[in-house]
């Protein structure tokens, strides 16, 4: 059932067109620009009179002939040069509002073509504790897997661990060099391999025969030399261990663990059918296919490395037939930082040479950088790398500011305090990341993004906290959710405002654009704020209207729930703050 407000016009709109003999791919509305005269406009008529050479007024007034008959439209105006406005009957908009009601969908569409989605994000590396820059990829990645399953689709969520690369080579090596060899690798854990890790950085940076021997440690790895393997497994295993709580702490879900190793194997499958196509050659030791510059510079792609290991691209070139093949994927999403877009272009570049994924397609949803109040990157207060567990320990010491202590209120000692604390400031860290645009970086603002009034995502939280409260109250007095009846001005443009939902949701889908969402959660929560200040439930003029607004309430609810739902944010029952002093 799709009740999405534009869609149902169209169709009326449609079947006026299909009668008109006109072409009906016109038959299409969008929110009035004069909101003061009328709903929606159609601008059909004047794109209709430029291919058949008719007056467009003479046309409007036709189409508008045929909705005056309708009775769900209340007034209908032929403006200006053949703009057609649309306003619709209460009467309309409140049953509409009845069936949103009833449906749990609350009347969204689906996908018209179900397909199965791999989704790749995360991206997380062994022995590197997440930053903010692994922030954007699980909540950016996590909206939409949730977006694109309540469209309709299937989704397998990979998080395509970074695990076998040099990096793997230099911790090894670097414990090599301080123990003489690997035998007490598998006593360390995460701190301790991150520490090597860091070492092994600096050292490689400084000396070249540092990071040569790096090389040849990560060739061993590869080869699966029994001592070596061993000890990189351990690296694995506690490294995945420490990511999973970070990953579960912010509620982002992977169906698949898998791994750049993972794809070993079939690397082999790709250089063999690389080879067997001519599209490879050896240069300078190193086994690479070269693409064409027609559009901009493209370096080769190096599908095999001079000291003969597997790298980066071949890894994510390997993935795609993985997916094609076992996953049977029709679409693969990469939710991973801009400045990778040239890797990703050659590796799909190369995936269609090679024709591994017919069919197939392959997208990068490229995110720009989180930075600090000075444009640059984002860092700590003394200027190193904000990790992602100093991050939420920071909106959580924030958010426990504006709550009451332990005891204060019935009912709320430390853990369900702590719950509470967590919920919002997870929501909070989300919600400042979702109300941006994807491409565009954004500055995360330390002082307002954990406030509970202006675009945040505790103001909304908020929001659905107090419908709760308010329906609680109704519930005490007695009153009963009844049929939805439109008396006034704030109740109409609330209800316009929720016709929208689907539409909203399917434009978020089609656009891979969460964005879309966090603005209309705070437009709705807005317009819920201006409804309730004049439309009291509990001193209702009547029954009915005190029935009709407790159920337009639960359902302004429960959409904001679904919401936050689809955007990874969690909904406390109840809010609380602390008292002011
Ligand atoms: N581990 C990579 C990094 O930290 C990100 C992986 C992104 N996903 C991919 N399929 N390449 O840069």
């Amino acid at each position: 059932m799709d009740l999405s407000i534009e869609n149902v016009i169209n169709q009326k709109l449609g079947a006026i067109f299909q009668k008109l003999g006109l072409d009906e791919k016109f038959a299409l509305v969008k929110p009035s620009d004069r909101p003061d005269l009328s709903d929606f406009q159609c601008n059909g008529a004047l794109a209709l009179a430029k291919s058949t050479r008719r007056n467009p007024r003479e046309i409007a007034s036709l189409i508008g002939a045929e909705l005056e008959k309708d009775a769900d439209f209340a007034k209908i105006s032929i403006d200006g040069p053949g703009f057609i406005n649309i306003t619709l009957n209460d009467a309309f908009l409140g049953r509409l509002m009845d069936k949103m009601s009833a449906d749990d969908r609350f009347g969204c569409g689906k996908t018209a073509a179900p397909k199965k989605v791999v989704m790749d994000f995360g991206g997380p590396n062994v022995a590197k504790a997440l930053h903010v820059g692994h922030l954007r990829s699980a909540v950016i990645g996590e909206a939409i897997r949730r977006i694109e399953k309540f469209a309709g689709n299937e989704v397998v969520s990979d998080v395509h661990f970074g695990d076998w690369g040099t990096p793997m080579g230099m911790i090894l090596s670097e414990i090599i060099r301080q123990d003489g060899d690997l035998s007490k690798t598998e006593s360390y854990d995460i701190n301790r391999i991150s520490a090597f890790y860091k070492q092994a950085n600096i050292r490689c940076k400084e000396d070249e025969s540092a990071k040569e021997n790096a090389r040849l440690i990560t060739t061993k790895i590869q080869d699966k030399v029994p001592e070596y393997y061993k000890a990189w497994q351990h690296l694995r295993r506690v490294s995945i261990e420490a990511v999973k709580q970070n990953y579960s702490e912010l509620g982002a879900h992977f169906d698949l663990w898998l791994g750049e190793s993972d794809a070993h194997q079939a690397s082999f499958e790709i250089t063999d059918i690389a080879k067997a196509k001519g599209l490879s050659e050896v240069d300078d030791g190193a086994t690479i296919i070269r693409l064409e510059e027609d559009k901009k510079p493209m370096p080769p792609v190096i599908l095999i490395k001079s000291d003969g290991g597997f790298g980066y691209q071949i890894t994510d070139i390997a993935t795609i037939k993985m997916r094609y093949d076992d996953l049977k994927a029709d679409e693969i999403i990469y939710v991973v930082d801009k400045r990778q877009s040239l890797h990703f272009e050659q590796v799909f570049e190369v995936a269609g040479k090679l024709g591994i994924a017919p069919g197939v397609t392959l997208k990068h949803i490229g995110f720009g950088t989180v930075n600090g109040a000075d444009g640059k990157p984002f860092k700590t207060r003394d200027g190193g790398v904000m990790n992602l567990e100093d991050l939420i320990k920071l909106s959580k010491d924030k958010v426990r500011e504006s709550m009451p202590k332990p005891g204060e209120v019935e009912g709320y000692g430390e853990a369900e305090i702590e719950k509470l604390v967590t919920q919002i400031a997870i929501g909070a860290i989300k919600f400042q990341d979702l109300k941006n645009n994807i491409a565009s970086g954004y500055v995360f603002e330390l002082d307002d993004f954990a406030k509970f009034e202006g675009k945040t995502g505790p103001y909304i939280q908020y929001a659905i906290a107090r419908i709760n409260s308010i329906i609680r109250k109704a519930a005490a007095a007695g009153i009963v959710p009844g049929e939805i009846v439109i008396t006034n001005k704030e109740e109409r443009d609330l209800a316009l405002k929720l016709a929208q939902f689907g539409n909203t949701v399917m434009r978020a889908y089609n656009e891979y654009e969460p964005s879309i969402i966090s603005d209309y959660v705070y437009t709705l929560a807005q317009a819920f704020s201006s409804f309730y200040s004049t439309s009291s439930i509990m001193n209702a003029e009547s029954a009915s209207a005190a029935a009709s607004r407790l159920k337009l309430a639960t359902l302004v609810r429960d959409i904001l729930k679904k919401l936050l739902e689809l955007l990874g944010i969690e909904a406390p029952e109840v809010m609380l703050k602390r008292e002011a002093e």
